[in-house]
């Protein structure tokens, strides 16, 4: 797994580089300044429940992946006005946002051609994960309709914009090893599950968290509601109404956003997001079932545990 990892690494920044010292520069930016590799570890994990490995192939699928990730990561940051990006000063805010928004591009680029020496199974399915990736992120910029519901609209969102990937990630690993129909969708149905868990956890520490490599309380400034703003919202406690008036208002200054950070982060809707999320942890656990024990199943049943608890 580590030697892997090493080599995909190095493939990330070859496949990073450019026409010209700038865009490589701009392209290699996010991807040096680290990040977990989440969605390539899923990939190797994966790939463990087939028969026989490619190696190629399989740090290829990851590559897919990861550069997928990351060019969804530099259009998010545009975005979001995000000013921090694993610990880095984001590509918008280092260059500009069309240079921002033109890397990403371009390591999209990178992606269909990494994926295209996969095979068609593999682009049709890049191509509809990232159709998905992008309509989440759309239905979050857009928020709910009126007559909907809110949370049921944020939790379409999480899925599609994060699920969506993190299920490609465990695919394409069960793909790149020959695993029969029964395993893919398994692997799909934990990854979907997963990846779900995942964002939810993010939007909490993106409040309680001070080592993330991104600015605390972005989604609150930039007026995303997350699953413990939603429940605060839905608090009648009079107690709560000077909160609930900062999460409705403009966030922009910054000792009102200060100020909002520290209401939530002692408030019960933490605690209660957090028993979500655990719950929802162990239903991707569940997903594991149908999988044959071993080693891998194990790993990725840790990673229940893991996604619940991170702080990063
Ligand atoms: C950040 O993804 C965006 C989300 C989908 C939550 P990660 O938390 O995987 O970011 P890196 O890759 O580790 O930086
Ligand atoms: C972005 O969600 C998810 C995608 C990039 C598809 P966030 O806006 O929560 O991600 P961070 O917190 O900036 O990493
Ligand atoms: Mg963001
Ligand atoms: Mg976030």
């Amino acid at each position: 797994m580590k030697q892997r990892l090493a080599v995909i690494e190095e493939r990330l920044l070859e496949r990073a580089g450019g026409q010209t010292e700038l865009v490589t520069q701009a392209a290699q930016h996010i991807i040096n300044a680290g990040g977990k590799r989440f969605r390539p570890v899923l990939v190797l994990l994966a790939s463990h429940f087939g028969g026989s490995v490619e190696e190629e192939d399989l740090i290829r699928a990851a590559l897919v992946v990861e550069l997928t990730h990351v060019a969804s990561l530099y259009h998010d940051d545009v975005m979001d006005d995000a000013d921090l990006r694993r610990g880095a000063p984001s590509a918008n805010r280092q260059w500009q946002n069309s240079v921002a928004i033109l890397v990403g591009d371009f390591l999209f680029a990178r992606a269909s051609t990494t994926v295209a020496e996969l095979g068609v199974d593999y682009v049709m399915l890049q191509a509809e994960t990232f159709a998905r990736l992008v309509q989440g992120q759309i239905a979050e910029t857009i928020g709910p309709a009126d007559d909907a519901d809110a949370l049921a609209h944020y939790l379409q969102v999480v899925a599609d914009k994060t699920g969506s990937l993190i299920a490609t990630s465990a695919v394409f690993g069960g793909m790149v090893s020959g695993a029969p129909g029964g395993v893919l969708e398994a692997l799909r149905a934990y990854g979907e599950e997963i990846g779900i868990v995942f964002q939810l956890s993010d939007d909490i520490i993106d409040i309680t968290s001070d080592v993330t490599g991104k600015t605390p309380g972005t989604d609150l400034r930039e007026g995303v509601p997350t699953l413990p703003t939603l429940l605060a919202l839905r608090s009648e406690d009079p107690a709560d109404a000077r909160l609930q008036e900062l999460i409705r208002s403009d966030l922009s200054d910054d000792a009102a956003l200060a100020e909002t950070i520290t209401l939530l982060r002692g408030h019960r809707a933490i605690d209660e997001a957090k028993a979500f999320v655990a719950e929802r942890a162990e239903n991707a656990r569940r997903m594991l079932d149908p999988l044959p024990d071993g080693p891998a199943k194990d790993a990725l049943a840790e990673l229940c545990d893991q996604v619940v608890t991170r702080a990063v």
